[in-house]
């Protein structure tokens, strides 16, 4: 088992398979990754990864890009880690503009279920944000994830201040009407700059609004993220991660960057441990697993004591 020294336990490993992606979110955190990188895992390298990983003790694996869905042997990605014993959990996140074709594919694999970046329903809105006219391909990507039974499909709502703040009703009742969580997640940045300014909100109000609706609170482990079940039995979860002790305290997440380097930290970009490299080289599992326990030693919370940041 994986433990760091602030008594986090290590479960889950957030897999990057692409920085490419056919959108243009002027809000993008990539991930956390600063420096591009063409260069990309091959299925096998990332199996071997995760196979180490499961040995030990992380069960859950999250794929994520850029648009994962751009790897045209994403499908054989996702039938590889699922053969892996002591994963249970495979889910991607995705802009879903592709989501239609691959939902049956996706979930023949063994893709359990996945979360979809959808911030607005104006077809105009969306193209504003991702500078992409595809709003109607999303929305029936989502519609197709739900009936390939991919379960839960979530779809990811970046509250931004000015432009969709004031459509989380509609998302609420589009979440209801098709199955669907709806996950309100903070705009984050890693410093304060001016995009920060204009574009953050404190979400505290919004979670207020669906507090006072909810006939259930659920915390869930990873992140201390609240989960507010409403008495129509739609499921509104936050992520609040900026300035959020709580967030970081419960945060039991490693990444992999699409390049193959273990990253402790979103927010972090200072110290990464490159395991692609070793895996060209040929060196065998011990020392990949040394390598992940050199990574989880590494890892700090960010936000820390009342929100200082922790070097
Ligand atoms: N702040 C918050 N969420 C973001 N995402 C991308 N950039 C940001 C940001 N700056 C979201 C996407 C996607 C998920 C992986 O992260 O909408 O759903
Ligand atoms: Fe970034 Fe996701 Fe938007 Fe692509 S779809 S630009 S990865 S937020």
């Amino acid at each position: 088992m994986l433990r760091d020294s602030f008594g986090r336990i290590i479960k889950n490993i957030r897999i990057s398979v692409t920085q490419r992606c056919n959108f243009r979110c002027f809000y993008c955190h990539r991930e956390g990754e600063e420096n591009p990188s063409y260069c990309e895992m091959l299925p096998e390298e990332i199996e071997r990864i995760v196979r180490v990983a499961a040995s030990l003790g992380i069960n859950e694996v999250k794929l994520t890009g850029g648009e994962p869905l751009l790897r045209d042997d994403i499908v054989e990605i996702v039938d590889r880690i699922s053969r892996i014993p002591g994963i249970n959990d495979i889910s991607m996140t995705t802009n879903g503009f592709f989501l239609e074709d691959y939902a049956d594919d996706l979930k023949r694999a063994g893709l359990m279920r996945v979360n979809v970046s959808l911030d607005t329903l104006d077809p105009e809105k969306f193209k504003m944000i991702t500078g992409v006219d595809g709003h109607e391909s999303v929305i029936r990507g989502i519609i197709k994830a739900v009936n390939a039974n991919l379960k839960p499909v979530k779809v990811n709502m970046v509250i931004l201040r000015g432009i969709n703040e004031d459509e989380v009703s509609s998302m609420i009742t589009f979440a209801r009407d098709n199955n669907l969580i709806l996950q309100i997640i903070e705009f984050e940045r890693p410093r304060i700059d001016a995009v920060y300014q204009r574009y953050h909100i404190d979400i505290a109000d919004i979670e207020d609004k669906i507090k006072k609706r909810a006939v259930k609170t659920t915390v869930r482990s990873m992140h201390h993220r609240r989960k507010y079940t409403l008495d129509d039995h739609t499921e509104v979860e936050f992520v609040r991660p900026m300035h959020n002790t709580d967030f970081c305290l419960h945060c039991s997440r490693i990444r992999l960057t699409s390049d193959g380097k273990l990253k402790p930290c979103l927010f972090k970009n200072d110290n990464l441990i490159d395991v692609l490299g070793p895996i060209r080289r040929g060196v065998d599992d011990n020392y990949l697993k040394d390598l992940f326990i050199e990574a989880v030693k590494r890892r700090r919370p960010y936000f820390y004591n009342n929100n200082l940041y922790l070097s």
